[in-house]
Parts: structure tokens; C-alpha cells; sequence
């Protein structure tokens, strides 16, 4: 795409943005009594769906799992969506405003603090707590927003939102799951289609003309940094809260295949981009195998 192509890439998703935009600030949530009665996620997205523990559940502990399970996912959300504007304002500090992109960035920005805010909003509607990462991926977290640099952003952050979009397009529309969480859902889902264009665009224009071992490099640490995303879905204190013994939480999600099946479906918006580009090498294939991402 010539520049003033790209150029017009962006205007047109900022008119996109000014065309249809939500202010979840006007969303009324759920009461915690209703929630008590609703899936928190569609249940085939939760990491223990079908497995022996599962089975031996009833369906309104089924239900309540599923609420932890979503805090904790929607939790994650709020941090790759802070952590991503860290990451792109600093790089984007000195740039002109008045750049497509830039204006762009900002509305992006606008829209992701509207997003935590709506998902902090939905997890006390739930009446579930807000999870904290553990410090290991508070330390990933510390060095992704200070050090990334362009194309790991854009990466990194394409990659939970790509997740994130499977995920929540199975939410809005399963009718048990929480009203909170199936209109935010929503809400996240038509404002992210146009970051994930925006996101893609960029990670192809900074890899376009880049050396080899800039390229390996990149996509290196962008496998190891969408490893990360999901691995950190999983939180054992989530299932201690729902009074269920980690050890065998943890046996019974890793023999899940269904639970590997869900994550590579997740994924596989990402892996087909990613494939597209060029951007699948041998060591990168081998992370996102060992993930069960591909
Ligand atoms: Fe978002
Ligand atoms: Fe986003």
C-alpha cells in the first residue's frame, strides 16, 4: 500500500470510530442476584470444560467457576489494554498529532480505557473480586511496556486481541452467560475489529523493510510474549476461591484436549495472519505448538 494509502487506511478507521463508538459509561450491568444464575463465559471456553472435576459439579457451581473464570480473563484484559497504551504513548510521544496513525492511537487509547473501565464494571457485577497476575507476569508486564518496541507492540497486543475476539463472539451470544458480560462482549468486539486492523497494518508496515534478524528476532519474542498471554489465563487462585484442589485442576486442564482444542480455535485468527505474512518461522512454530496455540 503507497503511503497516502495508508494514510487514508487510517482516516477511514477513525471515521469508522466516530460512525459507531459505545460509551460504556450508559451500560447498565447485571445486579450480582441475577448474575448468580448465569454462566460468567460461555461454558466451553472455561480451561476445565468436560473434565472429570467438571462432571462432578453441579450446574450452579459450574456457573459460578465460569464468573471467576471471567474475571480473571477479563482482568488480563485490562492489563494488556493498559499495558499496550504504556507501550505505543511512549513510543509515540514526540510524534506529530496531527499524523493519521497518531489520531488513530489516541482514539484507540480512548476506547481501551473505556474498555477497562467497562470490565472493571462488569467482574463487581458479577460479585467476583478482581485477580491480580502473579509476579512473575507482573515482571513480563513491567518489561513489555517499557522496552517493546514498535512492531512487539503492535504484535503482542494483535495477538490478545485476536484471542479475545474468538473468545467474546461465543460470549454475546450464548443466552446463559451474565448480561454484563454478553454486552460487553459485544461492545469489545466491534471496537476491537478496527484496532486489529490497525494493529496488523502496522506490524506490517515495521517489519516490511526490516533485516532478517530483526524479523527473527520480533517474531521470536512475539510467540513467547502470545505464550505468555495464554498461559496467564490460568490462575490457580481462581479455583481455590471456588474451593476446588489446584493439584488436580492442573492435571485435569492439562490432559483437557478440549481446553487445547478452544485456545487453538482462540489462536487461529492470529497463527492465519501471522502465516499470511511470513511471520512463521521454525523456532516460532515450535513455540506456538508447545503453547497448544497451533
Ligand atoms: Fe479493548
Ligand atoms: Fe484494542
Amino acid at each position: 500500500m503507497t503511503e497516502s494509502g495508508v494514510g487514508t487506511l487510517f482516516e477511514s478507521l477513525l471515521e469508522s470510530a466516530g460512525r459507531l463508538s459505545f460509551d460504556p459509561r450508559d451500560l447498565s450491568l447485571d445486579d450480582e442476584s441475577d448474575a448468580e444464575h448465569r454462566y460468567g463465559m460461555s461454558p466451553q471456553w472455561s480451561p476445565l470444560f468436560g473434565t472429570s472435576t467438571w462432571h462432578s459439579m453441579s450446574e450452579s457451581d459450574r456457573m459460578r467457576l465460569t464468573r471467576h473464570e471471567v474475571a480473571h480473563f477479563l482482568g488480563i484484559g485490562i492489563w494488556l489494554e493498559l499495558g499496550l497504551q504504556v507501550a505505543l504513548l511512549r513510543q509515540n510521544h514526540s510524534a506529530s498529532p496531527a499524523r493519521p496513525d497518531v489520531k488513530f492511537l489516541l482514539n484507540e487509547c480512548a476506547d481501551e480505557n473505556m474498555h477497562s473501565l467497562m470490565f472493571v464494571n462488569a467482574i463487581a457485577s458479577l460479585g467476583v473480586d478482581f485477580y491480580s497476575r502473579d509476579r512473575m507476569m507482573t515482571m513480563f508486564g513491567w518489561l513489555f511496556r517499557t522496552f517493546a518496541w514498535e512492531e512487539l507492540a503492535y504484535g503482542i497486543i494483535l495477538a490478545g486481541e485476536e484471542m479475545f475476539d474468538v473468545m467474546q463472539r461465543d460470549w454475546m451470544t450464548t443466552a446463559d452467560v451474565a448480561e454484563a458480560i454478553r454486552k460487553t462482549a459485544y461492545i469489545h468486539v466491534v471496537e476491537e475489529s478496527r484496532h486489529m486492523v490497525f494493529a496488523r497494518r502496522k506490524l506490517r508496515d515495521r517489519l516490511a523493510n526490516a533485516s532478517r534478524a530483526r524479523r527473527a528476532t520480533s517474531m521470536f519474542v512475539i510467540a513467547i510474549g502470545t505464550h505468555l498471554i495464554a498461559k496467564s489465563l490460568i490462575n490457580p487462585t481462581v479455583y481455590e476461591d471456588v474451593g476446588l484442589d489446584w493439584d488436580t485442576v492442573k492435571s485435569d486442564i492439562g490432559e483437557n484436549e478440549h481446553h487445547r482444542m478452544m485456545f487453538r480455535r482462540a489462536a487461529e485468527p492470529f497463527i492465519e495472519f501471522l502465516s499470511r505474512e511470513g511471520l512463521l518461522n521454525r523456532p516460532t512454530r515450535w513455540i506456538y505448538r508447545r503453547s497448544h496455540l497451533l
